[in-house]
C-alpha cells in the first residue's frame, strides 16, 4: 500500500537519468530544493524561510521547464504541447498550494509529499519519453541555451 505521505528525501540515481547531462543536473537541483522542505515539515509554510525555499523552487522549476521545452522544440518532439501542459499544471498547483498555505489548509508535510511524488512521476513517465530523441541531439545542442 502506498503510504499517505512521502517522508524520505529524494535521492537521485541513474534510473532517473534522461540521457541529457544538463537536464539531469536540473533535476538534481530541483530534488535538492524539494529536500530542503523535508527538514522543515513541522514548520508553517508561511514562515520566512519556507517562503524563501518555495520562491527558489518555483523560480528554478520555471527556469528548468523553459530550458527543457526549448530542447524538446529543438529536437522537434511531437508531444511538446502535452508536456508543456504538465509543466503548467505543476506551476498552478504550487501557486494554489501557496494560497492554501496562507489560509492554513495546506501544510508542509502535504506539500513535500506532493512535490516528491510529482518529481519522481514526472521524470519517470513524462521526461523519460524524450530520452531517445534528446539524447541523440548533437552535444552542443544538448547543452541548451545556458
Ligand atoms: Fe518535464
Ligand atoms: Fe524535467
Amino acid at each position: 500500500m502506498t503510504p499517505r505521505y512521502e517522508t524520505h528525501p529524494i535521492t537521485w540515481n541513474e534510473s532517473f537519468s534522461v540521457g541529457v547531462d544538463l537536464m539531469d543536473q536540473h533535476h538534481q537541483q530541483l530534488a535538492s530544493l524539494i529536500n530542503r522542505l523535508a527538514e522543515r515539515t513541522s514548520e508553517d509554510l508561511n514562515s520566512e524561510p519556507m517562503v524563501d525555499i518555495l520562491g527558489a523552487l518555483v523560480r528554478y522549476a520555471e527556469y528548468h521547464f523553459r530550458q527543457e521545452e526549448e530542447l524538446m522544440a529543438t529536437a522537434n518532439y511531437q508531444e511538446l504541447e502535452t508536456h508543456r501542459q504538465e509543466h503548467l499544471q505543476f506551476c498552478e498547483i504550487i501557486s494554489e498550494t501557496c494560497y492554501g498555505a496562507s489560509l492554513g489548509i495546506v501544510g508542509a508535510r502535504e506539500l513535500f509529499s506532493y512535490l516528491t511524488r510529482w518529481w519522481r512521476n514526472h521524470i519517470l513517465h513524462e521526461d523519460m519519453k524524450y530520452k531517445p530523441l534528446l539524447s541523440a541531439l548533437p552535444e552542443h545542442l544538448r547543452r541548451g541555451a545556458a
